[in-house]
């Protein structure tokens, strides 16, 4: 059992970081107004894995998505995370080994990936993000 604690205070609206949690790739994301709009416009029930965006984010802090980065179809790494990367139809993330989409919830929208990206287990203490 270990924990990955993350400075967040200097995370921008609209950026994503990737850092790594049990050997495995994490995605932060602090959501733009808008992106948070695009996730609760949604109707959950048309989802493959419906979920609200609330459901996967901390109360209070709804804008701070944290997943894991590894597509749940065959683990690839999806890409959005990093500057300048395709982000995919939906806005969140995209697997290019065989094309899933994730909206900005990181909810599976397109392609075979059978389910949303993982949440993982975490908590936010002032600037610090602790995830395990
Ligand atoms: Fe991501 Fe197949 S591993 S779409």
């Amino acid at each position: 059992e270990s924990t990955t604690e993350l400075d967040i205070s200097a995370l921008e609206v609209g950026q994503s970081i990737k850092a790594v949690f049990r050997k495995q790739p994490v995605f932060v994301r602090r959501l733009t107004s808008n992106e948070i709009e695009a996730a609760n416009a949604v109707d959950v029930d048309s989802l493959r894995d419906p979920q609200t965006l609330a459901e996967r984010t901390l109360p209070g802090h709804e804008e701070l998505l944290v997943v894991m980065g590894v597509c749940t179809h065959l683990g690839c790494v999806p890409l959005g995370a990093a500057e300048g990367e395709n982000k995919g139809e939906f806005g969140g993330y995209f697997c290019p080994c065989h094309g899933s989409h994730y909206d900005t919830a990181a909810r599976i929208r397109k392609g075979p990936a059978p389910t949303n990206l993982a949440v993982p287990e975490y908590s936010i203490s002032d600037t610090t993000l602790v995830i395990g």
